[in-house]
């Protein structure tokens, strides 16, 4: 078999830590078990290129029971965990092209070893797969019959894809359903961020400025957790809606010229490029701590940065000091990569497992209906969101009401008045 990964002695701390995650993954775990009877993917060869954690090693272990022939690669240089590599590697058999802290050419010589293995279907954090095969490999695009992707950011890029015409074969957005960004964005980035930045700081957040750069479903998370240890929130944003709704959630909001000013911590999660930029870092406070959680490295202006200032050096883990011209610093995180990975393990598992159970249900989606689909984004089919939603609160040993007959009557009908 052939992989590149760190260090296969790593996979017994990689499966200590995978049975540790998947305690909290019920809803992926029953999928898993429904799989392994049903084999569901039997005869798909999927390729995916996902952060190498150990939620993600659950994920790929129940495609694998449903019959799959799963390679995987990282969908992020600084994501990876060499010890779940290793774990994938040597107690499951799966092909892993991953290397925590691997050069943007190394980086993209694992996602064509994935492509080397002609996948009939594709499973994206971020496109790369996709815009990969689109950009450099179109020829594998006749075998594929579809593919998923995990986050706000890809399914912006395959949207854009579509909208051009060019995308070849049907894409599912599962960042779209409801049981996943309404939960893993919201809930699992707003606490793993604050855990990344705490992590590579230690830092006490109460009584700090806190800037979130987007009011988005990550960044209201991200808000949410700041403001609850203790720390004036300040929101910026670019759509006057949103804004209107950090404004009445109790965040000052303000333009970032203004923002760089009085801040203590900065994060950006927009999805957007150069949402901090030269000259507000120009404008920022001695010791101000810059971080991003968005997808790609390009929210932040690295180079702006780097060209302001008169020395750089590493000063902690995960942390550059720049030093500007008037002796002022900042403290910039992960290499302004996704900050809740680079510098802590990601989101929670217990809400991976929706997401995750998102991605394992649409391939079996993709098996069934694939070839009745246009190349075209997709919604998640709304009977799987119900269907996980229904299974995470079983899980948890919560029971709702049901609507009694007289409701259903009435929620459908428009006589009933005053
Ligand atoms: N760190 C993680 O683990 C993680 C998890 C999920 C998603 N993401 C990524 O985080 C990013 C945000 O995702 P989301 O689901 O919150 O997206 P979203 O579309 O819900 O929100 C993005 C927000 O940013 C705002 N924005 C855009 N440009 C801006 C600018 N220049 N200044 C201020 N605000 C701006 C938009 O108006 C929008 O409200 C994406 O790149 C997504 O892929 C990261």
């Amino acid at each position: 078999m052939e992989f590149h990964i760190k260090d296969p002695g790593l996979a017994d701390e990689g499966a200590l830590k995978v049975e540790w995650a998947n305690q909290s993954m019920p809803v992926l775990n029953s999928i898993r078990r429904r799989f392994e009877r049903e084999k569901p993917l039997q005869g798909v060869v999927l390729g995916t290129c996902l952060h190498v954690t150990t939620e993600t090693a659950s994920l790929v272990e129940t495609l694998k029971a449903g019959g799959a022939d799963v390679y995987l690669c990282a969908s992020n240089p600084l994501s990876t965990q060499d010890a779940v590599a290793a774990y994938l590697v040597r107690h499951r058999e799966i092909p892993v092209f991953a290397v925590r802290g691997e050069d943007t050419e190394t980086y993209y010589s694992h996602i064509n070893a994935v492509l080397d293995r002609n996948p009939t279907m594709t499973m994206d954090d971020g496109a790369d797969l996709v815009s990969t095969i689109h950009r450099d490999r179109p020829a594998l695009a006749d075998r594929v019959v579809g593919g998923t992707e995990e986050t706000t950011t890809g399914v912006i890029r395959l949207r854009a894809m579509a909208e051009d015409g060019v995308l070849r074969f049907p894409m599912i957005a599962v960042n779209d359903a409801d049981t996943k960004h309404l939960f893993d964005n919201r809930y699992g980035t707003g606490q793993s961020t604050i855990d990344g930045i705490i992590r590579a700081t230690n830092r006490l957040i109460a009584g700090s400025v806190f800037v979130v750069c987007g009011y988005g479903w990550c960044a209201r998370g991200l808000a949410m957790r700041a403001a609850g240890m203790g720390a004036s929130v300040v929101v910026t944003e670019i759509d006057p809606l949103r804004a209107l709704e950090a404004v009445m959630d109790g965040y000052r909001v303000m333009p970032i010229a203004e923002a760089s000013r009085i801040g203590d911590f900065f994060c950006t999660l927009t999805g957007d490029i150069n949402v901090i930029r030269r000259e507000h870092f120009l404008d920022m406070k001695d010791g101000a701590i810059v971080s991003n959680s968005g997808h790609f490295n390009v929210e932040l202006d690295i180079a702006g940065l780097e060209e302001a200032s008169v020395k750089r050096r590493p000063i902690r883990e995960h942390i550059s000091e720049y030093t500007l011209a008037d002796g002022r610093r900042i403290y910039l995180l992960g290499e302004g990569r996704l900050v809740n990975l680079a510098a802590a393990e990601g989101h929670p598992s217990s809400v991976m497992d929706m997401s995750f159970a998102n991605q394992a249900l649409s391939a079996e989606y993709l098996v069934r209906e694939g070839a009745t689909l246009d190349r075209k984004v997709y919604s998640v089919p709304s009977s799987i969101d119900r269907e996980i939603a229904r299974l995470k609160l079983a899980a948890m040993g919560i029971s709702i009401d049901t609507l009694t007959a007289e409701q259903e009557k009435y929620l459908c009908s428009w006589e009933t008045g005053t």
